[in-house]
């Protein structure tokens, strides 16, 4: 199962791409791999949620399933192969040049998938950041890793997972419990799109031997140090979208399906 090149690595994964054959036609997929060992029960509920979640979705800009196959304790997902890899690497790599135009494009096309998981689906993704954003060869976004998704009931309540640059501040006191909320995809998305204009990492003042420093970040908000992300260096319209969506306070922030009716406005009537 692990043979194929290996095209990425996760927390918890190894993804290889593979030659398939598929109703005749010959199709290169792509396989995430769990290496599971005899009682790691945290690894196959990461395997199971992720699955259970892939087999209930159908839009273009979510990866699509295509099986999952168990063998000598190796746990794989088959999915569709976004040949550019990460949006990360896209958003860092100068080799690529794109315009505001195509960020207004790719903004559309995260906010699409969002607004599809959370009003038809009613799930919550919970992980989203540039490296949980596949690109297809024509540069479509495609939103993976689905390792972290919950199904909303009326009154969710969780722990908190996920990656912490990317994860909304809690306004509220540490009693209260953590609340599964879709406001949060919002949050994360609304970081993707500061970091696909500005083309460097979200709050990298708090970043400390390479990785987020969530403890200066959090104080600085309780202190009101930090109350708002720093605006990108864009048109004012987008600038605006950015803002509302990285709201610190998760009630102020509007729903994928209202960002998503805002950026078609925007792309009808043309950036200012
Ligand atoms: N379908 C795909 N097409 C192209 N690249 C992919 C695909 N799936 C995964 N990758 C690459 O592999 C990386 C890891 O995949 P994924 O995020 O799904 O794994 P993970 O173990 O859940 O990651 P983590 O827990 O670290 O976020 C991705 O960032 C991406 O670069
Ligand atoms: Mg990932």
């Amino acid at each position: 199962m692990l043979d194929g090149e290996i095209i990425g690595q996760g927390s918890s994964s190894l993804v290889v791409v593979r030659n398939e054959s598929r109703s005749s036609k010959k199709v290169i997929t792509a396989f995430k791999c769990f290496l599971c060992e005899k009682g790691n029960v945290r690894k196959r509920k990461l395997y199971e949620k992720e699955v259970q979640a892939l087999q209930r979705l159908n839009h273009s800009n979510i990866v699509t399933y295509y099986g999952c196959n168990e063998s000598n304790g190796l746990l794989a997902i088959e999915i569709e192969y976004c040949e550019r890899g990460n949006l990360q690497k896209i958003i860092y790599d100068q080799k690529y040049v794109y315009s505001i135009t195509t960020v207004l494009t790719w903004a559309k096309q995260l906010f699409s998938a969002l607004s599809y998981l959370h009003q038809e689906r009613n799930i919550v993704h919970r992980d989203v950041k540039p490296a949980n954003i596949f690109v297809s060869k024509d540069f479509h976004l495609k939103l993976g890793d689905f390792g972290c998704v919950r199904q909303l009931e009326a009154t969710s309540t969780g722990t908190l997972v996920g990656t912490q640059r990317y994860m909304s501040p809690r306004m509220k006191s540490k009693e209260e419990p953590y609340k599964v909320s879709k406001r949060n995809d919002v949050y994360g998305a609304g970081l993707v799109l500061w970091e696909m204009v500005e083309r460097r990492s979200v709050f990298d003042e708090y970043t400390l031997d390479r990785n987020f420093d969530a403890n200066n970040f959090y104080i600085d908000i309780f202190t009101k140090k930090l109350t708002a992300l720093k605006p990108p260096d864009c048109f004012d319209e987008l600038k605006e979208l950015i803002v509302i969506t990285t709201n610190f306070d998760q009630k102020q922030r509007p729903s994928a399906s209202r960002v998503l009716a805002q950026l078609k406005e925007i792309i009808e009537v043309g950036p200012s």
